[in-house]
């Protein structure tokens, strides 16, 4: 089946491979990663676009999203199923897209890349966003249910844009 959390190196060559990635994998990134798989399912994709996320941070790993992030999602009919882990090295070369929530996941991402070989697949998330001015996914985590909204409301700005583009290349 496709999607499954199965190594993207097995997957399909002619798979794009999509990672999102912020600091913990619990809130943003697994949120992305939903909001992707539900539009991607839609457009009838799901064989030819693989979906994962990561955190800069291995704090999480083996955690289900954040009940908040799988509360406010499910309202918006995304069913959040990963579980954390932190960003691996052959990240870098199995996936296609590295996109990040925010400046710091960027950059921490970009200094983990010791060759100065992957630096053009890690992009910004919100670069994509069209009717959302924003700079940043905003880190929900400390914040209330306003702070989960704002992140799907970009998500979904940005994720739309962002398949138009990956379908241009498939
Ligand atoms: P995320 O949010 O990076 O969107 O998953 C956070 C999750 C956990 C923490 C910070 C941000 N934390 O400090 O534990």
């Amino acid at each position: 089946m496709a999607n499954e959390k199965t190594d993207p190196a097995d997957r399909g060559l002619n798979m794009k491979k999509l990672l999102f990635v912020c600091l913990g994998n619990i809130c943003r990134s697994p949120a992305a990663e939903g909001v992707m798989k539900t539009l991607v399912a839609k457009n009838n994709l799901s064989d030819k676009i693989y979906i994962d996320s990561c955190g800069t941070s291995s704090n999480h790993e083996g955690e289900q999203a954040d009940p908040r992030m799988r509360t406010h999602a499910t309202q918006r009919g995304y069913n959040l199923e990963s579980i954390a882990r932190g960003f691996r090295e052959k990240d870098f070369e199995e996936f296609d897209y590295i996109l990040t929530m925010d400046d710091s996941n960027y950059s921490n991402i970009l200094a983990l890349d010791k060759s100065k070989e992957y630096g053009e697949k890690v992009i910004p998330m919100t670069k994509f966003c069209k009717n959302i001015n924003a700079k940043d996914v905003p880190d929900p985590y400390y914040g209330g249910t306003d702070g989960f909204e704002h992140v799907l409301d970009i998500l979904e700005d940005a994720c739309e844009n962002f398949l138009t583009k990956v379908k241009g290349e498939l």
